[in-house]
C-alpha cells in the first residue's frame, strides 16, 4: 500500500465548459420517469425472485433519502430467496485476501459455481461469520461491496469484494482481519440497501461523494460503476482520514484518478498530516466540509456552481462527519431528495426489548399489494409464532414467501404493516418515525406480544 504524499487533488475539477449543460428533461420529469422505471424493475425482480431467477446486475430501487433514512419502499427479494420460503444464505468462497492497511482487509468472494453476483453499486451484504471457537451460531455483520457489479468487459461480475476495518474490541472485524484465508467459505445474505445512484448510460449528473475511514467502501463501488456505466457524468470524492496510513484504497484511487482525469476528482484530507502533506488538513467537520465544497464549486451558492446540472450527494463515514455533511448540505439548500446517507451503525448488537409473548401466538398473514386503491391479497396464511421466534422466521417456516434481505433490521426489505396486535423489536433498526407511526414493522426482528395480523407487500 503506497503511503507517499502525492498531491491531494489527484485530478483537477473540470471546467464548466467541459460538460454539456443541456438536460434532456426537466429534473422533475426525469425523477418521475426514474421512479416509474424503478417500480417496473422492482416488480420484475419480485416476480423473478419467486420464479427462482437471479436479480439483474443492477437492483434498482427507490433511493434512501436523507429525510427518510432507511425508509424506502419494500425492496426486491434477495438472492437468498431463490429458494422460496427458506432462510437460505448463499455460500461464497474467499478467493483472495488483500491486506489494505494494518487495520483493514479486503476479501474477494466468489460463488463456488462461478455464477454472477448481482448487486448495485453502493449496496451491502450481510455476512454470517463463524467466529465462535465453541461452534456457536455465526454472527451477522453488514459489509458494503467495494467493487463494481460489472467486470472489466462490462459483464455481470462473478466476484464481489468487501473491505473490513478493525473496530477496537470488535468480534467480527478482528476475526476477519486476523483469520481470513483463501478457501474459507462464508455465507452471505443480500444484497441490501438503497445507497446507490443506479448508474445508467443516459444520465448526466455530478456525483459528490463524501466519505471518512471505512465509509469509502460503498463510495469506491459507486466510483467504479459510475465511471464504467455513466460516461457523461462526473464524480468528486472528498475523503477524510486520521493519518496517511489510514487511507484505504490509496493505490486504486490514484489509478482511477489518473485514468479518468476529466471525470474524477479526488480530494484527500488528513487530520494528522505528515510534514510534507499537500492535501487538505483537518477533520471533515462543518467548517472544513463547507470550505471544501465551496472551493470545488459543489455547493449551491458557491462561485461557479453549475445550478443547471443535477448534483447528487452520497455520504458515508463516522457519525459526526455524517451529521456535519447533512447540516452543510441542508443549510446550502440542497434538496433532501439529492442526499443519500449510509450508516455503518452496529445494528447487529441491538438492545433487546422485552415483552414478547412467552406462549405460542397466532399470526394472520396476508401477502399481496397494499395501497390507497385497496388491498390485493395474493395469499393468506394462518401461522403459529413460537416463543422467541420472529414473525419472519415463523412465516418462512410455514412456507410463506416473505421478502427479506439483511435479516437484522438494517435494510427494510421485509417491512410489513400490522393490522392488529403488537410486536416488540430490537433497537436501533432502520424504521423511520413516520413508518413506525403508520404501523410498519420489520418482521425479521419483530416478536409478537400476542395475536397479530400482518400485511406484507409482495
Ligand atoms: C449497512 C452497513 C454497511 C457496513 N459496511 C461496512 C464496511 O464496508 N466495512 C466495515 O469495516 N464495516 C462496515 N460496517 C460495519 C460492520 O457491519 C460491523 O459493525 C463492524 O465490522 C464491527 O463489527 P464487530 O463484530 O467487529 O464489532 P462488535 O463486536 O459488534 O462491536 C464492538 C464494539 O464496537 C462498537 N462498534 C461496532 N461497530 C462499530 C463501527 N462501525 N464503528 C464504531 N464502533 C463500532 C460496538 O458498539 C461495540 O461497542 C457496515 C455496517 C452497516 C450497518
Ligand atoms: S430483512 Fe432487512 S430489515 Fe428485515
Amino acid at each position: 500500500m503506497s503511503t507517499s504524499q502525492t498531491p491531494a487533488v489527484l485530478s483537477p475539477v473540470a471546467s464548466s465548459s467541459s460538460l454539456s449543460l443541456a438536460m434532456p428533461l426537466s429534473q422533475a420529469g426525469e425523477r418521475l420517469l426514474d421512479r416509474w422505471a424503478g417500480l417496473q424493475r422492482d416488480l420484475r425482480m419480485v416476480l423473478d425472485g419467486f420464479r427462482g431467477v437471479q436479480q439483474p446486475t443492477f437492483s434498482p430501487r427507490q433511493p434512501r433519502r436523507a429525510d427518510q433514512q432507511r425508509s424506502a419502499p419494500t425492496s426486491a427479494p434477495s438472492i437468498a430467496q431463490a429458494a422460496p420460503g427458506v432462510l437460505k444464505p448463499r455460500p461464497m468462497v474467499v478467493r483472495q485476501v488483500i491486506r489494505e492497511t494494518e487495520s483493514a482487509v479486503t476479501l474477494v468472494l466468489a460463488d463456488p459455481s462461478g455464477a454472477p453476483i448481482a448487486f448495485a453499486a453502493g449496496q451491502f451484504f450481510t455476512l454470517l461469520v463463524p467466529c465462535d471457537p465453541a461452534g456457536g451460531p455465526p454472527l451477522r455483520r453488514a459489509y458494503s461491496a467495494c467493487t463494481s457489479p460489472l467486470d472489466a468487459e462490462g459483464r455481470p461480475a462473478t466476484t464481489v469484494a468487501i473491505t473490513c476495518k478493525r473496530v477496537a474490541g470488535g468480534i467480527v472485524s478482528n476475526f476477519l482481519n486476523d483469520r481470513s484465508a483463501v478457501g474459507d467459505v462464508l455465507s452471505l445474505l443480500g444484497p441490501s440497501g438503497h445507497f446507490t445512484p443506479l448508474p445508467r448510460a443516459d444520465q448526466h449528473r455530478h456525483l459528490v461523494l463524501i466519505g471518512g475511514g471505512s465509509g469509502i467502501t460503498p463510495l469506491l463501488s459507486i466510483v467504479r460503476a459510475t465511471l464504467q456505466s455513466e460516461p457523461a457524468s462526473r464524480i468528486t470524492l472528498i475523503y477524510g482520514n486520521r493519518s496517511a496510513a489510514d487511507i484505504l484504497f490509496r493505490g486504486a484511487l490514484d489509478e482511477l484518478a489518473s485514468q479518468h482525469r476529466d471525470r474524477l476528482c479526488i480530494r484527500l484530507l488528513l487530520d494528522e498530516p505528515p510534514a510534507d502533506w499537500t492535501g487538505g488538513q483537518g477533520l471533515l467537520d462543518e467548517k472544513n466540509l463547507q470550505a471544501e465544497l465551496r472551493t470545488l464549486s459543489l455547493m449551491p451558492g458557491s462561485t461557479a456552481f453549475q445550478s443547471d446540472l443535477r448534483h447528487e450527494y452520497f455520504v458515508c463515514g463516522p457519525a459526526p462527519m455524517m451529521a456535519a455533511a447533512r447540516h452543510v448540505l441542508q443549510d446550502a439548500g440542497v434538496p433532501a431528495t439529492q442526499i443519500w446517507e449510509e450508516r455503518f451503525a452496529s445494528l447487529h448488537d441491538p438492545v433487546t426489548v422485552g415483552g414478547a409473548a412467552t406462549q405460542p401466538v397466532p399470526m394472520q398473514l396476508r401477502l399481496g399489494r397494499l395501497g390507497a386503491d385497496g388491498q390485493v391479497t395474493k395469499s393468506e396464511h394462518a401461522i403459529v409464532v413460537k416463543p422467541g421466534e420472529t414473525l419472519l422466521e415463523a412465516g418462512l417456516a410455514a412456507g410463506a414467501q416473505l421478502p427479506f434481505s439483511c435479516a437484522m433490521g438494517g435494510c427494510g426489505a421485509c417491512k410489513g404493516r400490522l393490522r392488529e396486535g403488537d410486536v416488540v423489536m430490537s433497537e436501533p433498526n432502520c424504521l423511520s418515525s413516520s413508518e413506525r407511526a403508520s404501523g410498519y414493522v420489520l418482521p425479521c426482528i419483530a416478536k409478537p406480544t400476542g395475536p397479530v395480523q400482518l400485511d406484507v407487500e409482495s
